[in-house]
């Protein structure tokens, strides 16, 4: 589905339905330039998952943090993995998967490594404060309506 959101709370509220509908063993791979808004709707979907919107940040030298619980959440950022990081160095893989809900910021630097079947979100800054919003999904009838 396609959405458009005209303000960072639009596009919260956006993470936070798409954090309704996520299951044990979902990933979510979320694409879009610097400042695109991808931790801005990480705390909505946090706060769907019982997490305090404001435990959410992007701390520039933090690339998984963990918010234990069942199943535990795990926000990671890839940002910095640009450039030749050996994404095995990072610990991701015994993170994301059956057992956890995580959310990868810059999936694109880990494409073609990740779980096709993840949901795939792409935020695109149309200026101002609008941003271009599309959810992709395996079975894409479910994210037809959030
Ligand atoms: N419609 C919108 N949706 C999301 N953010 C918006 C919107 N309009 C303005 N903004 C602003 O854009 C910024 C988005 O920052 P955010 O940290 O969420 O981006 P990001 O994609 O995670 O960036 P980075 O690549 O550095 O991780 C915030 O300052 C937010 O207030
Ligand atoms: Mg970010």
């Amino acid at each position: 589905m396609k959405a458009i959101s005209n303000s960072a709370e639009a596009t919260e509220e956006i993470g936070f339905k798409i954090g309704r509908k996520l299951k044990t063993g979902n990933i979510v791979r979320l694409y879009g330039d610097l400042g695109a808004g991808k931790t801005t709707m990480v705390k909505g979907i946090a706060r769907a998952l019982g997490i305090d919107r404001k435990d959410i940040t992007s701390a520039s030298f933090t690339i998984i943090t963990e918010y234990p619980g069942n199943p535990p959440f795990f926000h990671i950022d890839l940002y910095r993995t640009s450039g030749g990081v050996d994404l095995d160095s990072t610990g991701i893989w015994d993170c994301i998967g059956a057992q956890s809900i995580s959310v990868i910021e810059w999936a694109d630097h880990a494409e073609g490594e990740l779980p096709e079947d993840s949901l795939k979100v792409t935020i695109s800054d149309l200026g101002n404060d609008v941003r271009d919003i599309t959810i992709e999904g395996k079975n894409e009838k479910d994210w037809d309506h959030l």
